[in-house]
């Protein structure tokens, strides 16, 4: 997990940076052209380290949902009905670009359900 947000992370970074490159003008490289100079420097974030994973039975959800989530936001949500979880699901699809098959919404669903007994 550690490994998975750090690339996304990096991802992030570079398309900040690509973003940087397209639209840096000489002009607003010396800071929109008052002259004065922009200082970039390096950060570094720790991310916590993960410590619980999903049961095996719960494969289809780690294979969809931890790319973007800990196992702990997905636990640590309140008991939900099945429609709702469905909503959910229907939510990271379409609002946050999640790459979720359709197909695999009912054995989502019902695995979501099942973590939550
Ligand atoms: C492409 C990344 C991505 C994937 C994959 C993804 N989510 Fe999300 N999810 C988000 C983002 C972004 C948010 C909003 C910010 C937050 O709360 O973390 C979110 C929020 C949530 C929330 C908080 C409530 C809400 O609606 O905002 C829940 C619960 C959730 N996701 C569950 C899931 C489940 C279950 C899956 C797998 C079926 C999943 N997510 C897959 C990106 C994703």
């Amino acid at each position: 997990m550690m490994r998975r947000l750090g690339t996304i992370v990096a991802l992030a970074a570079v398309a900040l940076l690509a973003g940087c490159e397209r639209y840096a003008t000489p002009e607003s490289l010396r800071g929109g052209g008052t002259g004065a100079p922009i200082a970039l420097t390096s950060q570094s974030i720790t991310l916590p380290d993960e410590t619980v994973t999903l049961p095996a039975s719960a494969d289809i959800v780690t294979v969809n949902c931890t790319a973007c989530h800990s196992p702990d936001l997905i636990l640590a949500q309140p008991k939900l009905k099945p429609e709702q979880w469905q909503a959910e699901v229907t939510k990271m699809r379409g609002a946050y670009k999640a790459t979720i098959d359709e197909q695999d919404d009912g054995k989502i669903v019902a695995a979501l359900l099942a973590l939550q007994k």
